[in-house]
């Protein structure tokens, strides 16, 4: 029996440490994790996992310094420049997930035309989580809905959860089932807070350029475990990580 989860997301980081371990400049780490991210994205389309969500650049990243910022926002577009072709071969549907303010048009129009090329491909939504933040998506649809209801196509008594996400930035979306973070931290920092409500979290110490297939096949390892030991009837421990529902 194979237990995969359908949503895996991923928080990348330690491009920084990277870099700094070797005497290299941050960028060098940010440029040294693009093929970590190529790595993630082939292992996920070949596993037949349904959807992917990197984050990228959150609403918070604004606050570096604006070389790095620049690094990063030009980085992205020469991702999706470099590997859309690769995108269509393993047949990625690639979606922007964040806030368009403040991200330049020219970045813009390479997320939207990557997007729109890759729109009817049926393999592994691929989420690029960029200008992102967990608070303000769900800020974000709760104002769509409020102007639905404005504009009288929405009555308040009827909004539910179900509604609620039908306003988010990819409504089809499922749960997150998986979360991944590299480099250690024990933190969320604003991810999809919606999404993430029932996930399995597995923290690695791995720095993300470092981060390769095996750490992957690792981490889907302790999910299966999980979700194993949450069916069958072992109880661990209190405090071993059981849900004890
Ligand atoms: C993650 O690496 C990449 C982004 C947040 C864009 P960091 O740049 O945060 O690396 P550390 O945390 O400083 O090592
Ligand atoms: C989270 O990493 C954001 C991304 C991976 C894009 P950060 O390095 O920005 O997060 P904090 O500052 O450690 O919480
Ligand atoms: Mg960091």
């Amino acid at each position: 029996m194979d237990i995969l989860p359908a949503h895996i997301g991923i928080i990348m980081d330690g491009n920084g440490r990277w870099a700094r371990m070797r005497g290299l400049p941050r960028i060098e780490g940010h440029r040294q994790g693009e093929e970590s991210i190529m790595e993630a994205v082939r292992f996920c389309a070949e596993r037949g996992i349904k959807a992917l969500s990197l984050f990228a650049f959150s609403t918070e990243n604004w606050e570096r310094p604006p070389e790095e910022v620049r690094f990063l926002v030009n980085m992205s577009r020469e991702v999706l420049r470099k590997r859309l072709e690769e995108f269509m071969k393993l047949g990625v549907r690639l979606r922007h997930l964040g806030r368009r303010d403040r991200i330049p048009e020219k970045i813009l129009a390479w997320f939207d035309l990557a997007a729109a090329v890759t729109a009817e491909n049926r393999g592994l939504n691929l989420n690029i989580n960029f200008n992102y933040g967990g608070r303000r998506e769900i800020l974000d649809a709760s104002l769509r809905a409020a102007e639905s209801v404005r504009r009288g196509s929405l009555t308040p008594d009827v909004i539910d959860e179900g509604t609620l996400r039908g306003f988010f930035y990819a409504p089809d979306l499922p749960d997150m089932d998986l979360l991944i973070r590299t480099a250690g931290e024990m933190r969320i920092s604003n991810f999809m807070l919606w999404h993430l409500a029932e996930a399995e979290i597995v923290v690695t110490p791995v720095l993300w350029p470092d981060f390769g297939r095996k750490d992957l096949e690792k981490a889907l390892q302790e999910y299966r475990c999980r979700k194993y030991m949450e069916k069958s009837d072992y109880h661990p421990p209190a405090g071993a990580g059981s849900r004890n529902r």
